[in-house]
């Protein structure tokens, strides 16, 4: 009897031990289910930037990549790196160009001239705001052909030689003004900057799209001298991009997104919803 009470509390104790342990396998694996997908989603998010970030971009890359993407919401020539080591192709036209009479609120030097319809807008709207504050914007120069270019770079050349000239124009294929996004304010001269067009801009044109392309003290990296009248429209985001993570200067930002937009492209269609 005594052995018969022995074997069925040893069966029961068994039995409970075997049912606790059972308990503790199972919740084992849930939370190993429960963290798979998550060491997964971690190794996905690394694999997906394939491309180069700035090195002030490692922090924090989620606040780059929502600038990359609205700055992949534009037509993608507006962000083209043009200079003297990248030309355009003779046949390139502005897609969407528009004459700038169409536009009450720009006032330019002389009639016809013309840009493509998204910078048309955006200096339409800085046109007002500067004028708002009491100052005008006069545009001087805007789109220029291929050819146009060229003839102009001649004249220049002719003037004061060919390496003078290639400091402050560009050859043919080479300016951003055939881009359609590019202004010149006037005066096209060093005064620009003390006036207060040129003051205007230096201080609000970063909120309307517009970027100075060649600042002074740059030429080694640019091409060409300072010319605190040349602005190229290339939307918000591309200006915030140039200012928190290439120091301000658009050449930089240019070179960087020439390299990486197309991958950038792919990273972000990738993780879209
Ligand atoms: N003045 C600038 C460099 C141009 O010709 O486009
Ligand atoms: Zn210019």
């Amino acid at each position: 009897m005594k052995y018969i009470l022995f074997l069925l509390i040893f069966t029961l104790v068994s039995i409970f031990f075997i049912s606790c342990s059972r308990t503790s396998t199972e919740s084992d694996t849930q939370t190993l289910a429960a963290t798979e997908p998550k060491t997964e989603l971690l190794n996905k998010e690394k694999a997906e930037i394939s491309y180069e970030l700035p090195p002030s971009a490692r922090e924090n890359p989620q606040e780059f990549q929502a600038l990359a993407k609205s700055m992949l919401e534009l037509p993608p020539s507006f962000l083209y790196l043009v200079d003297k080591n990248h030309a355009l192709p003779e046949d390139f036209v502005p897609a969407d160009i528009v004459n700038l009479n169409e536009y009450p609120a720009i006032t330019t030097g002389r009639e016809g001239m013309k840009l493509e319809r998204r910078a048309a807008e955006a200096l339409a709207e800085m046109s007002e705001a500067a004028e708002r504050d009491g100052v005008k914007l006069v545009i001087s120069s805007s789109y220029r052909s291929y050819n146009y270019q060229k003839a102009l770079f001649q004249r220049y050349a002719e003037k004061d030689g060919e390496e003078a000239a290639a400091r402050y124009s560009a050859k043919a294929g080479t300016s951003q003004h055939q881009l359609g996004t590019t202004v010149d304010f006037g005066p096209i001269s060093d005064s620009f900057a003390e006036s207060p067009a040129g003051i205007w801009m230096a201080r609000n044109g970063r909120n309307y799209g517009w970027s100075l392309s060649y600042p002074a003290e740059y030429e080694d990296e640019t091409g060409y001298k300072w010319e605190s009248w040349h602005w190229r429209f290339i939307g918000t985001a591309a200006v915030k991009m140039q200012e928190d993570y290439f120091q301000g200067i658009q050449q930089r930002l240019l070179l960087y997104w020439n390299e990486n937009a197309s991958r950038i492209r792919e990273a972000l269609e990738k993780t879209s919803p």
